[in-house]
């Protein structure tokens, strides 16, 4: 089995079947919804940042140095975390995938800001994107933050388990993120980025009823798992 954890926001980890360990987006220490702290972490393989904003970055650059895991993102970012003494990185860019011991991971087209928290020059400044896993035949597409795109459609067939943002004002909301199950039609969608913040507030109740029988909604609470 598989095991997806969310840890509120757009963090989760997600473990292989084969024991690999996968954190994505880590903001944990001043996530005010969080589960655990960076230091409740030891354990990881790989971290997949999708792009430089703090909420999604926060706690990539600590936990790459204390767990000896490698960062992954776009080579800007990647670029960023080795200037502040990340050994382990690996870059990829929008529309390429690797394949890492653990799995597949591609890193998809997604429609938002680039600025990178932290390069107080904007040296950095880079696309951001989201990420297109398989895992031994395990599909998982965390869409980062972004718009409703088109491009997702290209996701047809090729998703098992979506992690979709539904908190409006940054991302999509919940109608653009139903659309995009529509687009998608992954087997389940769990909703992420929501709830952290009184502008990003939303009811994900409702956004299962805008889905219906379109995919299985699974909602979680920070901590919850869901096993595929
Ligand atoms: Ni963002
Ligand atoms: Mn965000």
């Amino acid at each position: 089995m598989a095991r997806l954890t969310w840890h509120g926001h757009s963090c989760f980890t997600l473990v292989t079947d084969t024991g690999g360990r996968i954190l994505i987006d880590p903001w944990l220490d001043d996530n005010p919804v969080a589960d655990i702290r960076s230091s409740d972490i030891k354990e990881l393989d790989l971290i997949l940042v999708s792009h430089g904003h703090h909420d999604h970055f926060a706690d990539a650059i600590k936990l790459a140095k204390s767990t000896g895991a490698t960062l992954v993102s776009t080579f800007e970012i990647v670029s960023f975390a080795q200037s502040k003494g990340v050994q382990s990185a690996h870059p990829l860019h929008i529309g390429g995938g690797y394949r890492f011991p653990l799995g597949y991971v591609k890193m998809t087209p997604a429609l938002h800001g680039g600025q990178v928290a932290g390069d107080e020059e904007g040296v950095y400044t880079t696309q951001a994107g989201g990420w297109w896993l398989d895992l031994g035949g395990k599909r998982v597409y965390h869409a980062g933050d972004t718009a409703l795109l088109l491009e997702m459609q290209l996701l047809r067939g090729k998703v098992d388990v979506a992690l979709l943002p539904i908190g409006d004002n940054f991302t999509m909301g919940p109608e653009d993120a139903a659309q995009a199950v529509e687009l998608i039609q992954p087997r389940v969608v769990i909703p992420m980025h929501y709830n952290t913040f009184d502008v990003i507030k939303q009811d994900p109740e409702a956004f299962a009823r805008l889905v219906g029988d379109r995919a299985e909604v699974v909602i979680l609470k920070p901590g919850e798992s869901y096993e595929f």
